[in-house]
């Protein structure tokens, strides 16, 4: 799926060892060479209502996803001051901009007169002013209500009172994250300090967005986000595709409560291949996959890197936003046509295999079967993850 022609573009074009955290290069140091690879097995299930009912939903809703800032999108969707761009993944209108300060905010997408929205579709735009459709009210980018058309028909219109509705934002890593609801203060502690910092030393902030699409799916969310968390499939549901770069087992995990880094060896992959050329494009060698609290998907390839964001929408509905990531824009014919083939093939394992495993997983257990999801020492992963994700609960 990738090829092997080095990418000819200034700036960065390939992540090192050396670029990596301390932490990320002792992770990676840990992996054992694919022969001396073991797996423990282990015995756990969980009750296919976790995937299936409401009242776990309802309870996941409430005490994670409007809880706790959740992830929204990528600060490099946004690279300049005066971007702005809408977002609904979550089932809540939001305009998400970059201040004239470089600032990341985020507002409810709703005009202060009668509520209408004041972008309609989610394209990135660069503009100064957002014009509401409507009667014309005008807003800076900043939230400030700078127009009022026939604003001397208003009584005591106070500008000020009528700002667009501010939530909490942060960015983490390059990842935006949001308080959705906005009764009380953003609780930050479920972030991981570790995670934004690999995330940093990845480039993800400066990190150029080549394509981005949305999956609405049909299966729970964690349905979703379960192969990105076990190495068990991958050389089976990917047979065809990318399954030969992989091996099953050599893996090395930390867990930061619902954050999981993985760093696995690709096949073939030897410890000493690490030192052999300190230029060497580290992703060559290993493959990063983080689960971000609590639904933040990054992978990485050889030229580029995906990010998901898995958006619960329904009990048996999940709306996923996929971005591709590159160092930097292609700047020659030969690095577009290796992002542009990267990112048709990841787009068809991504959206015909793992997300179709999901909804397929979600078809059986939705008619009760089985009545526990098993996993193995391969899928050791979900289980941390679930345990991390309960204690929330
Ligand atoms: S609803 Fe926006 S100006 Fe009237
Ligand atoms: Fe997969």
């Amino acid at each position: 799926m990738e090829s092997a022609v080095e990418l000819a573009a200034p700036g960065r074009k390939v992540t090192t060892l050396s670029m990596l955290t301390p932490s990320q290069q002792a992770a990676i140091r840990k992996i054992p060479a694919e022969a001396e690879a073991v797996v423990v097995p282990i015995e756990a299930s969980r009750p296919s209502t976790i995937f299936t009912g409401q009242e776990r939903f309802d309870v996941e809703q409430a005490r994670i996803f409007r809880h706790y800032p959740v992830p929204v999108t990528l600060s490099a969707l946004l690279p300049e001051p005066g971007m702005v761009v809408a977002h609904e993944g979550y089932g809540v209108p939001l305009l998400i901009s970059r201040t004239r300060d470089g600032e990341i905010k985020a507002f409810i997408n709703a005009c202060q007169h009668k509520g209408a929205k004041l972008l309609e579709d989610c394209e990135v735009r660069r503009q100064g002013r957002l014009s509401c459709p409507y009667h014309a009210w005008t807003y800076g980018i900043d939230g400030s209500l700078v127009g009022v058309a026939r604003s001397e028909a208003f009584l005591n219109l106070d500008k000020e009172e009528r700002r667009l509705a501010e939530l909490e934002a942060r960015q983490w890593g390059g990842v935006v994250y949001v308080k959705l609801d906005r009764d009380g203060p953003a609780d930050w502690s479920q972030l991981s300090e570790d995670v934004r910092d690999d995330f940093l030393a990845l480039g993800i902030p400066d990190s150029h967005v080549y394509g981005r699409k949305t999956f609405d799916l049909k299966a729970n969310w964690k349905l979703v986000l379960e192969p990105f968390l076990e190495g068990y499939h991958v050389q089976r549901l990917h047979a065809a595709s990318i399954g030969k770069l992989f091996q099953d087992a050599p893996t090395c995990v930390d867990r930061f409560g619902c954050n999981i880094r993985q760093v696995s060896g690709r096949i073939g992959y030897e410890p000493s291949m690490l030192d052999a050329d300190p230029d060497e494009n580290v992703h060559k060698l290993v493959t990063h996959a983080y689960t971000a609290f609590p639904n933040c998907v990054v992978v990485t390839s050889q030229y580029y890197t995906s990010v998901m964001i898995l958006m619960p929408r329904e009990v048996g509905r999940t709306v996923v936003e996929y971005f591709m990531i590159t160092p930097e824009a292609a700047t020659t014919p030969k690095a577009e046509e290796v992002f542009e083939r990267s990112y048709r093939l990841i787009l068809d394992v991504f959206g015909n295999e793992d997300f179709r495993a999901a909804e397929i997983s979600q078809s059986g257990l939705s008619a009760g079967v089985p009545a526990t999801t098993v996993y193995c020492g391969l899928e050791a992963n979900i289980v941390h993850y679930y345990e991390a994700l309960e204690r929330l609960l």
